[in-house]
């Protein structure tokens, strides 16, 4: 242990998927702890990658640091959740729904990126509450997170003004209603609640932007759970289905893609900036989306994560090194049983301090 701590150095760098990895549900994985404090003591760079979110990102650095009982408590700079990228885009899109999250988070999420007007499924409900009569929201959730109809303005035969387009924050809570009003939005003329366009395309009345793609994700319960990925795929499935088979266009962000690794480099190199002048005060760099950092200051990055599909994909791809865990998604005999799964280029482990270990023994 001390020969690696005596090496380590800031052209190494190590990227962090939480869930499956760091967490498991609402648990701290055990070796989680002692990984991330080992990195923080010898000023090693490295950041946290999720598909999750629906709440701030200072909250979400709160609640890891607290469930991992770290000393040294994450900070907001070292994070980038699934719509942390979304920030981007506050100045092109005025009115928006924003989808999925627990309670009402998500719209303080929204606000805070930017976004001027911020709407919820629950404020169409308040406003039209036979737009799903099957809602699982009580009156006093109605009552306290719903804006009310003269704030909103989408009561349908009231004062009602177009919505500019749909952001999937997180995995839905209320899947029923927020799969019906999703569809009444791209279906509608122009974003209009309450109306219905005549043509079948392939083009949304609204644009629509996922934050992930995860069919699966881990959770604590014995096997992986369906995620945004699944609800993206029903959302497809009734546009389809409603559009005379034309398929829907949408925008996804998260791993594996590009965009989401593009902005996570640039959330690194950020961060190693601050390690290495020592000055976390200043305001954190915002990159744009879909801009890749012009040089890099790292000679090897490892991308930690338990999902082939997204984590080890998206890595590989971008020409990090990665390193994929049994803690999470990833099952043994998973290869076997689907040859076309991305592989991790440094290896398999048990756990993550016993991946970033072998990786600091060797390059650190
Ligand atoms: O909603 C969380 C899930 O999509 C996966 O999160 O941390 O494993 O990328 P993570
Ligand atoms: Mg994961």
């Amino acid at each position: 242990m001390s020969r690696i701590l005596r090496r380590c150095h800031s052209t190494l760098g190590f990227v962090f998927d939480i869930d499956g990895v760091l967490l498991k549900g609402q648990n701290a994985i055990p070796q989680a702890r002692e990984t991330l404090t080992t990195l923080q003591t010898k000023k090693v760079p490295f950041i946290l990658l999720t598909n999750g979110g629906g709440v701030l990102e200072s909250a979400r650095c709160d609640f890891i640091s607290q469930k991992l009982q770290l000393a040294q408590p994450l900070l907001t700079r070292q994070l980038v959740q699934s719509h942390t990228p979304l920030r981007t885009l506050s100045s092109k899109h005025r009115r928006v729904l924003v989808v999925g999250g627990p309670g009402d988070r998500a719209r303080g999420v929204a606000q805070e990126y930017g976004f001027q007007e911020v709407l919820r499924p629950i404020d169409l409900i308040k406003a039209n509450p036979s737009i799903w009569p099957f809602h699982k929201y009580t009156t006093h959730e109605v009552d306290e997170w719903g804006l009310d109809p003269e704030l909103s303005r989408v009561a349908v035969g009231g004062t009602n003004e177009p919505i500019d387009s749909i952001l999937v924050f997180n995995d839905p809570r209320d899947m029923g209603s927020d799969i019906q009003i999703v569809l009444d939005l791209l279906n509608s003329e122009n974003g209009l609640l309450g109306t219905r366009r005549t043509k079948s395309t392939s083009v949304p009345a609204v644009p629509i932007i996922f934050s992930n793609n995860d069919l699966l994700w881990a959770t604590d319960f014995k096997l992986p759970r369906f995620g945004q990925g699944a609800f993206k795929i029903m959302v497809q499935a009734l546009y389809q289905q409603t559009n005379n088979g034309s398929p829907l266009q949408s925008l996804t962000l998260g791993k594996p893609y590009k965009v989401c690794y593009d902005y996570a480099h640039h959330v690194l190199i950020d961060y190693r900036n601050s390690l290495l002048s020592g000055d976390f005060n200043r305001p954190p760099y915002m990159p744009q989306l879909n801009s890749s950092p012009a040089k890099t200051p790292f000679d090897k990055v490892f991308m930690v994560g338990d999902n082939p599909e997204s984590d080890i994909l998206g890595g590989n791809n971008y020409h990090w090194d990665t390193i994929l865990v049994r803690t999470g998604v990833y099952k043994d005999g998973d290869f076997e049983q689907d040859s076309k799964l991305a592989r991790p280029t440094f290896g398999t482990f048990d756990n993550v301090r016993d991946g970033v270990f072998a990786a600091l023994e060797k390059y650190a």
